[in-house]
């Protein structure tokens, strides 16, 4: 069988986990693909650092750019992250030229995934973005295509690894946010930017997502409403525990009448309920169906293995030529749906 050809754009943490999923689990992915999915070419910004993978065998490109129109390469995976700048200029190019994409970057999908599903839509190319909302947790999948026949009126949750890493082991541990937040960023959790984390707005970025395809709305990233986790002190956390509550992070999307409900925000969750329970840089979403009921859907929110798990699993659908509409419809189906007046709630 015909391989299916990679460019891959970034080596770090989750660039890295695909090159060593991939190779680890080479006999399997060539089954379950009907085809081996082969790295061709890759590019990161520094040539000479070692990744700790052997990519002797790989070509590397300077300009990644080239990747978009090179006939010996079927389809491009963007590991850089980045609202705007190389990785959007690099999926616009790619998309553009009738390639399918493959990205992990919920920062861009946020601020430009209607956009990006467009042009996917005109080229008939698949854009595929299972890791960029909790990480290995196939919730993209779920709710796009497990849940595609139901109304949801609500989806919310834990959807910030670094953040339920920092408030769990603090919790458990008694350490300062500060001493917690290093070992998250030596652990590959955090993005670049680690602000992103726990100032709500990763979180913030991944809810507008799940919202879309939940609802069947436009992606609206602009009216989340965003408080991070950055000044939450150790006494909060035992002051909480002292009362019967875990703070976590949660990221909330609700659809009615009055409009789309989006906020993520620190709260104080029950003991008992089942987000308390939601340990370390796990994630959690849950999902209000109108015929499913409700769906509860937890894993690893953040880390190269997981992450490089759903990756993989975009490009299986690649290789099989499984894919549909980015946004579970066609851009032009998605509803505008107004920010809800928060007093009529
Ligand atoms: P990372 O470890 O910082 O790796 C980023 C990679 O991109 C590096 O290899 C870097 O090159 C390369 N890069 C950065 N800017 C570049 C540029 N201008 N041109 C070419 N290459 C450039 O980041 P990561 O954690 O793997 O995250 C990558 C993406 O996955 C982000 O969108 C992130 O939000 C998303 N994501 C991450 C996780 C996670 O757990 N880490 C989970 C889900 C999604 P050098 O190595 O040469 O510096
Ligand atoms: N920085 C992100 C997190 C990576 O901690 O959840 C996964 O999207």
């Amino acid at each position: 069988e015909r391989p299916l050809r990679l460019g891959l754009v970034g080596l770090g943490t989750v660039g890295g986990g695909v090159i060593r999923l991939l190779q680890t689990n080479e006999a399997l992915i060539t089954r379950r693909a009907g085809r081996p999915i082969e790295v061709v070419a890759i590019s990161a910004r520094d040539r000479t650092k070692d990744r700790g993978v052997d990519l002797s065998r790989f070509e590397w490109v300077d300009d990644m750019m080239a990747l978009a129109t090179r006939d010996d390469i079927d389809v491009v995976v963007e590991l850089i992250g980045g609202a705007d700048g190389p990785a959007l200029t690099l999926a616009r190019a790619v998309l553009g030229a009738g390639k399918p994409f493959v990205t992990a970057n919920k920062a861009m999908l946020a601020h430009h995934g209607l956009g990006l599903a467009g042009l996917a839509e005109k080229a008939g190319v698949a854009l595929k973005y299972e890791a960029a909302v909790a990480g290995g947790i196939p919730v993209i999948k779920g709710l796009r295509e497990g849940a595609a026949a139901n109304e949801i009126s609500r989806v919310y949750g834990i959807l910030n690894g670094t953040c339920n890493y920092i408030l769990t082991t603090m919790e458990r541990t008694g350490r300062s946010f500060g001493d917690v937040l290093r070992d998250a960023q030596d652990l590959g959790y955090a993005e670049a930017d680690p602000s992103f984390d726990i100032d709500g707005v990763d979180a913030a970025h991944k809810l507008s997502i799940l919202a879309s395809l939940a609802f069947g709305t436009e992606l609206n990233f602009a009216d989340v409403d965003i408080t991070g986790i950055r000044h939450v002190i150790a006494a909060d956390i035992a002051e909480a525990a002292a009362l019967g509550f875990r703070v976590r992070l949660v990221g909330m999307a609700e659809n009615s009448a009055n409009g789309l409900f989006q906020r993520v925000h620190p709260m104080l969750v029950p003991v008992n309920h089942p987000l308390s329970h939601v340990d370390g840089a796990l994630n959690a979403v849950v999902a209000d169906g109108n015929f499913v009921g409700r769906l509860f859907f937890q894993g690893a929110g953040a880390g190269d293995g997981p992450t490089a798990s759903a990756v993989v699993a975009d490009l299986i659908d690649v290789a099989r030529d499984e894919y549909g509409d980015p946004f579970a419809m066609p851009v032009s189906s998605l509803a505008r749906q107004p920010k809800a007046d928060a007093g009529k709630r």
